[in-house]
């Protein structure tokens, strides 16, 4: 029974052209998806263990049988007197050898082995990439080790892993205090030991400039294995170099400076003070008395004035939504900035074509809200963010002649926390909420970029973000948006 499953898990298999390289790290949406390849790759292997038990069985079977065939006497010298009897031999011998070459040729090892070249497994960029992301959580967030394991610890080893990933990185703050984790969840099943610990807690306090600290972890290592050359000459240098250097006696305060993105992340500051707040507004619009745009009322507010921001409450449906979701799962891929694949920005994300009618309504109700032709804007492009995921600050105009004139973002999840559309220079946070898109000219009217519009993704900290990105152009929009000469405008 066990062998047919196996075998037909086989087939599918073969069948699916699966790709082999698939990035996980990146998008919240494809690591869940993990989830069903563990449950897949164990399923499997107890289906493979089974069948190779059952084929033992079977083949222990065929040799009891292979045996019973054979009645002449062994201690016999003449056994073959008989022609009949040599004649038998012979048949015999020769459908053992059939039988037994056949059962054994079943390699069930092989056929496994094609089940798992079709599995889908993290590659150890995944790895590195999803500890990476944490450590950027940490540093835009503020968090220690034990902020962001409090619903979920980590054992020594892979607090390790993630304290080497930010060692790698330059990041020896955070590399310490992952160290300084992992040496306290230390067990007599840790794969990593407390001597290497010590000596990496020596080496990053040394990399982030506290040199008593350097020389207290590598003393402790000294203690624990005097024969230790290498910690013997480190000890020296760093007791010569404290003479010679000023210390950070602060070890425990995390990335003092932050940029203006990041308190904005942290919801620090928001430049709406109540004033401001009461000047913008809130109201039904129905695309500004311009008869040709006339379209049933959308709740719109003015989340900020200079760059004028408005958010458009409940313009897709939960349905449409799924159906966005849906189409674009299967073809998400690495977000890219104008430099190719990078680190700036860490999502997957996919540009859907217009044939599909989902999309389509959804194109024409921009141009619907907006009131600017769809005709040169990009098609929509979904994208799915994954561990820390964000984007840094970017302008979305690229400089072209026909430059994206407007941007137009939906958001397709609420997200716990984290993951605002900010704006740095300006101040500006907004927050994802489902169903609702926020809208600004990335250019004045005269045509130049409006340097207010800089914006960035929030890493998301909990949650799953999808977004929904519509980029205007300028070609189309002559009769639509009057341009202008003024240098102010
Ligand atoms: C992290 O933990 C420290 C000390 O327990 C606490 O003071 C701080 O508020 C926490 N930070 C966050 C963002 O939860
Ligand atoms: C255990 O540690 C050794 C040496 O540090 C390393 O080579 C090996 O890959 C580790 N094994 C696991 C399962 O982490
Ligand atoms: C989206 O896909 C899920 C899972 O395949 C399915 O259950 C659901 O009905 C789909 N939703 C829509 C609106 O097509
Ligand atoms: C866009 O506006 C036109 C004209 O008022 C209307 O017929 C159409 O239903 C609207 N489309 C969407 C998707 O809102």
């Amino acid at each position: 029974m066990a062998v047919k499953e196996l075998t037909f898990i086989i087939v599918v298999c073969s069948c699916i052209v699966c790709t082999t390289e698939v990035e996980f790290f990146t998008s919240t949406d494809k690591i869940s998806e993990l989830f069903n390849e563990e449950e897949f790759l164990l399923k499997t292997f107890r289906l493979y263990i089974d069948s190779e038990e059952e084929n033992v069985k079977i083949m222990k079977r065929l040799l009891l049988l292979l045996q019973l065939g054979s009645y002449l006497d062994p201690d016999d010298p003449e056994k073959i007197k008989d022609p009949v009897a040599a004649y038998k031999l012979i048949r015999r011998v020769r459908t053992e050898w059939i039988n037994i070459v056949d059962y054994t040729q079943r390699s069930l090892y092989q056929l496994y082995q094609t089940v798992l070249k079709y599995a889908q497994i993290p590659q150890l960029k995944d790895l590195d990439g999803a500890a990476s992301g944490l450590i950027r959580l940490q540093e835009i967030y503020k968090l220690y080790p034990h902020n962001i394991t409090k619903e979920m610890a980590l054992n020594a080893d892979e607090a390790y892993h993630v304290g080497l990933v930010a060692y790698n990185e330059d990041k020896f703050q955070h590399a310490f205090h992952w160290f300084l984790y992992s040496v306290d969840s230390l067990t007599q099943y840790s794969n990593t030991t407390k001597e290497n610990l010590l000596l990496y807690l020596s080496l990053s306090a040394y990399h982030f400039g506290s040199l008593p600290v350097a020389i207290y972890f590598g003393q402790q290592l000294l203690n624990l294995d005097p024969t230790n050359e290498e910690i013997k000459v480190l000890l020296d240098l760093f007791r010569r170099l404290r003479f010679q250097r000023s210390s950070n006696p602060d070890i425990f305060t995390l990335n003092k400076e932050s940029s203006k993105f990041e308190t904005l992340c942290r919801g620090e500051v928001d430049e709406r003070t109540s004033k401001r707040q009461r000047a913008l507004s809130c109201r039904y619009s129905t695309g500004g008395g311009n008869p040709r745009l006339m379209y049933p009322p959308v709740k719109e507010e003015v989340e900020w004035d200079e760059p004028r921001i408005i958010r458009y409450h409940d313009i897709i449906s939960d349905r449409e939504i799924e159906i966005l979701k849906n189409i674009s799962r299967p073809l998400l891929s690495r977000s890219l900035t104008t430099e190719g694949v990078s680190k700036d920005r860490t999502s997957q994300g996919v540009f859907l074509m217009e044939d599909n009618i989902v999309v389509a309504r959804i194109s024409q109700r921009i141009e619907n809200i907006t009131g600017l032709s769809k005709k040169s804007a990009e098609s929509l492009f979904v994208q799915n963010y994954g561990i820390g995921g964000r984007y840094e600050p970017h302008y979305d105009e690229l400089g072209y002649e026909n430059g994206r004139i407007a941007t137009f973002l939906i958001y397709m999840s609420d997200v716990e926390i984290g993951g605002a559309t900010v704006f740095p220079d300006v101040g500006v946070v907004l927050k994802p909420k489902k169903g609702s898109a926020v809208f600004w000219f990335n250019l004045r009217k005269n045509g130049n970029v409006d340097l207010n519009t800089k914006h960035a993704g929030c890493p998301v900290l909990r949650g799953n973000k999808w977004v929904a990105n519509k980029w205007i152009h300028v070609f189309g929009q002559e009769f639509r948006r009057p341009c202008s000469l003024s240098y102010l405008e």
